[in-house]
Formats: C-alpha cells, sequence, structure tokens
C-alpha cells in the first residue's frame, strides 16, 4: 500500500500521522521535510527533485509524507498522487487549515484517487463538529476521521518509534495503548478504502 500524507497547510499533523502510519502498516516512512522526524529510517527526498525517485515510487509499501511549498503544490506532490492508492489530507479546524485543506482537495482531485481527510489535534468537539460539517459541505461523501488532541505524538517525538512499537498494555500505559488502538482503526479503514481503489 502506498499512502500520499500532504496539506498546503504546514502544523497540522502530517508528519505525526505519517509516522504512526508507517509503524503501523510496516511502511517506508519518506518525506520533502528539510527536518525530518526524528526516526530511525527515514528516507529525505531533495527539495531540488521535480519527481519522486523511481525507486521510491516503486516501493509497496511506503507513506510519502509531503508537504508543499508556499502556496504550490510541490511537483512531487501531484506525482506521488499519480501512484499512491489513497490521499490522506489532515487538518485541524481552524478556518485557515479548512481552506487549506479544501484547495489541496481540489487539487489533488484530478489524480482520481481516493482521498480522505483526518481532522486532528482538536480538543473542542463543538468545533470539531463545526469543522466536520463544514467539509461535509464541501467534500461530500469523503470518508472524514477524526484524531483528537493525544500526548501520544509527543512521547513518540520524544521516546521514537520504537517505544510505540513496544508499549505494553501495562497499567500506566494503558491510556496511551487506547489511543494507539484508536488510531490504528482509522489506518485501518484507510488502508481498506487503499485497497479497493487498487
Ligand atoms: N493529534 C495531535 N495531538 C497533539 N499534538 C499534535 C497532534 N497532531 C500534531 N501535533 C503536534 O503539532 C505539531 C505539528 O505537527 P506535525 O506532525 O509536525 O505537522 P506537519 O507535518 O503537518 O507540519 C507537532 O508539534 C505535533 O507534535
Ligand atoms: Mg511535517
Amino acid at each position: 500500500m502506498k499512502y500520499l500524507v500532504t496539506s498546503m497547510k504546514g502544523g497540522v499533523g502530517k508528519s505525526s500521522i505519517s509516522v504512526n502510519l508507517s509503524a503501523h502498516t510496516g511502511s517506508q516512512y519518506i518525506t520533502n521535510d528539510i527536518t525530518p522526524p526524528a526516526i530511525e529510517d527515514f528516507i529525505q527526498i531533495p527539495l531540488n527533485k521535480k519527481k519522486i525517485p523511481a525507486d521510491l515510487a516503486q516501493l509497496e509499501n511506503a507513506v510519502f509524507d509531503l508537504g508543499a511549498l508556499s502556496t504550490l503544490l510541490d511537483t512531487k506532490i501531484a506525482h506521488a498522487a499519480r501512484f499512491c492508492d489513497v490521499i490522506i489530507i489532515p487538518t485541524r479546524t481552524d478556518s485557515r487549515s479548512i481552506a487549506a485543506t479544501l484547495k489541496t482537495y481540489e487539487l489533488l482531485q484530478d489524480a482520481g484517487k481516493p482521498i480522505v481527510i483526518i481532522i486532528n489535534h482538536f480538543r473542542d468537539q463543538k468545533k470539531h463538529e463545526a469543522a466536520r460539517d463544514q467539509l461535509l459541505s464541501a467534500v461530500g461523501r469523503t470518508p472524514i476521521y477524526s484524531i483528537r488532541e493525544t500526548t501520544l505524538f509527543d512521547r513518540i517525538s520524544r521516546d521514537g518509534i520504537a517505544w510505540l512499537l513496544n508499549i505494553q498494555n501495562t497499567k500506566g500505559l494503558y491510556m496511551l495503548q487506547k489511543t494507539v488502538q484508536k488510531h490504528n482503526a482509522v489506518y485501518d479503514r484507510i488502508t481498506a478504502i487503499g485497497e479497493r481503489g487498487k
């Protein structure tokens, strides 16, 4: 399965979600970010490359975490959209994020790939509902998932992905384990959508 995680907006959770998704699915993590997340096994694509290098595009299982450059979609994003099985656009609930999400959606629609949106990093359920309503009215039947504000992402950036893969269901970690399960359920549903589109 090849996943493209992208948005024209920074700070919406592309990298956090991509790192977790790649760990859960055993996929190679690949990014165009100049400061990749602190994980052991990342591949960084240089900014000056117009396309995703062929050896990476041909990987069986990969998560492409591709940020946009200013208001233009990096040409690598359009390229990845052509060969990835499913496109994931994370968003926050504020109006600038929603606008950027809809713009990203519009630009990537031509690729003809299934697109899913993840409303990410929210605390307020009302803001979540408002964002969801706004998205639904614009993108109709597009699947929309939710990942609320979680300390899990901080733990992973601090303690590394090895920690995530090794956490046990012990008392102190019970809540985090539940969060991991919820996130993984989202990733599994997205994977199923990608499989159907193949
Ligand atoms: N669901 C979440 N809960 C808590 N913090 C989050 C969540 N998603 C992202 N963050 C935090 O927000 C910041 C931006 O996330 P990041 O994944 O780097 O976004 P992007 O890759 O889109 O720029 C990071 O500090 C990250 O830890
Ligand atoms: Mg990032």
